[in-house]
C-alpha cells in the first residue's frame, strides 16, 4: 500500500485534519539462540525490513482511538480511565503498553492511530513485539517524552509478561527497538550487552519460510517450557552457585537432573547457547557451511529435546535440507508453527522455493510463503516519502 493510499484511508476513518506522523517498527528473525533469552544466554537476532507502520494524529482529548487495517472496529481508550484487557484482542498489546507508560507517569496525548502491517501475525517474526514497541515509541514521541530504546524494550517485555501473560524473554522487544541495517545483534540477555555483527552471507541468501501453520496453544506451551527451565535451574542450584541455566555444563545436567523431561530441556538450552558462540566463530571466519550445520543442529535440538517444533516445521526444514543448495535450516522464534529459516545459495533461491513449496504442500496440504526481507533498522519515525526522519 502506498503512503497516499494509507493517508486516504486514515482520513476516511478519522476525518480530515493535520497530516498524520508516520512511524515504523520491524519484525525480527532469530538466526540462532532459541529459547535462550529467558535462560540468561546469548542470542543472535536481526531486525527485518518488513514490519508495522502506524499513522498518528494527536487530538486535543484524552482519547486514544486505534484501528488496524485488518480488523473491524476501533479500539478506544481514555487515558484518564483504568485500561483493561479483553479476551483475544489485538488491541491488548497497544493498550497494555499505554497502561504501563501511564503507570510510569509518562505524560501521554490522545490521538488517532492507524496500523498497517507487512508482517504476518503469529508467524514467529515478532509481530506482537513490533506492535508493542511501535506503540510505546510513537506515544512517547508525540508527547515529546524522551526515553532510551532499551527502556522501551524492557517496558514492552513487562507488558507481555504481566498484561498479556506470556513469560517471554527480552530478545524480541530488544531487536525491534535496537535493530541495525545489515547487522545481527549479539545480545547477552543477562547483561543486555549488545554487539552489532555485520551479516556477510557471501554467496548465500537467508530465506524465511512461513509454514502458514496457525500456532496453537503457543503461549501456554511457551510458559510451560519456561517453568520447566526454572525447575531444572532449581535442581542445579542445589549443587552449583549458578544464577541462570546457561551457566550450567552438560555433565552437571546428566549428573544431577533425574527427571527425563527436565534433562532434555536443560540439554537444549546449554547446547544451544554453545551453538551461538560457535556460530559467532564461524561467521567471524567466514565459514558459512559451518554456520549452516549449526542452524540444522539447533533445529534438531528444538525438535527432540525442547519439543517446540511440530509436523509442519519439521517437514519444511527436512525438505529444505534435501536440496543441495541449502546448507542449513531451522525453525525460528517460539515454535509450535510459524516460520523457519534456510541458508541457500543465492543463485538457486527461486528453484529452492519452488521445490520446497511443492513437496511441503504435498505433505501438509498447506501452501507456504517465502520472504527474502533484508536486515533493517529498529523502530523509527518516517517522513512522508517513507525515509527516516532525522
Ligand atoms: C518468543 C519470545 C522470545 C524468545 C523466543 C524463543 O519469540 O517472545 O522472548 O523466547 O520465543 O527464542
Amino acid at each position: 500500500m502506498t503512503t497516499e493510499e494509507l493517508l486516504r484511508k486514515f482520513d476516511d476513518l478519522f476525518g480530515h485534519g493535520n497530516e498524520p506522523q508516520i512511524f515504523f517498527a520491524p519484525g525480527r528473525v532469530n538466526l540462532i539462540g532459541e529459547h535462550i533469552d529467558y535462560n540468561g544466554g546469548c542470542v543472535l537476532p536481526a531486525a527485518l525490513e518488513i514490519g508495522i507502520t502506524a499513522l498518528v494524529r494527536p487530538n486535543s482529548s484524552s482519547i486514544v482511538e486505534m484501528k488496524s487495517l485488518y480488523t473491524k472496529g476501533i479500539v478506544s481508550i481514555d487515558l484518564n480511565n483504568k485500561i483493561e484487557a479483553l479476551e483475544n484482542d489485538w488491541g491488548n498489546y497497544p493498550k497494555g503498553v499505554i497502561a504501563y507508560l501511564l503507570k510510569e507517569n509518562r505524560k501521554l496525548k490522545g490521538c488517532s492511530i492507524l496500523f498497517y502491517t507487512t508482517l504476518p501475525a503469529g508467524s514467529g517474526l515478532s509481530s506482537s513485539a513490533a506492535l508493542e514497541v511501535l506503540t510505546a515509541f510513537l506515544m512517547l514521541k508525540i508527547a515529546g517524552e524522551k526515553i532510551h530504546p532499551v527502556e522501551i524494550a524492557l517496558l514492552c517485555q513487562r507488558v507481555e509478561n504481566e498484561f498479556i501473560n506470556v513469560s517471554c524473554g527480552i530478545m524480541d522487544q530488544f531487536s525491534v527497538a535496537m535493530g541495525k541495517e545489515n547487522c545481527a545483534l549479539l545480545l547477552n540477555c543477562q547483561s543486555l550487552d549488545c554487539q552489532y555483527i555485520p551479516l556477510q552471507l557471501n554467496e548465500y541468501t537467508l530465506v524465511i519460510m512461513n509454514t502458514n501453520k496457525k500456532r496453537e496453544l503457543a503461549s501456554s506451551k511457551y510458559n510451560e517450557r519456561k517453568n520447566e527451565c526454572d525447575a531444572a535451574l532449581n535442581e542445579l542450584q542445589n549443587h552449583y552457585p549458578i544464577s541462570t541455566l546457561c551457566e550450567a555444563e552438560l555433565y552437571q545436567v546428566e549428573l544431577h537432573i533425574i527427571d527425563e523431561t527436565l534433562k532434555k530441556r536443560a540439554r537444549h538450552v546449554i547446547s544451544e547457547n554453545a551453538r551461538v558462540k560457535q556460530s559467532m566463530e564461524a561467521l567471524k571466519n567466514n565459514d558459512l557451511k559451518k554456520f549452516g550445520t549449526l542452524l540444522t543442529a539447533s533445529h534438531l535440538s528444538l525438535q527432540n529435546d525442547y519439543e517446540v517444533s511440530g509436523f509442519e516445521l519439521d517437514t519444511i526444514v527436512s525438505e529444505s535440507l534435501k536440496i543441495e543448495s541449502c546448507i542449513g535450516a531451522r525453525m525460528t522464534g517460539a515454535g509450535f508453527g510459524g516460520c523457519a529459516i534456510a541458508l541457500v545459495e543465492s543463485s538457486s533461491v527461486e528453484e529452492f522455493k519452488e521445490k520446497v513449496s511443492a513437496v511441503y504442500y504435498n505433505k501438509t496440504s498447506i501452501i507456504p510463503a517465502f520472504y527474502e526481507s533484508k536486515i533493517g533498522d529498529g523502530v523509527r519515525e518516517l517522513s512522508f516519502d517513507m525515509t527516516v526522519k532525522s
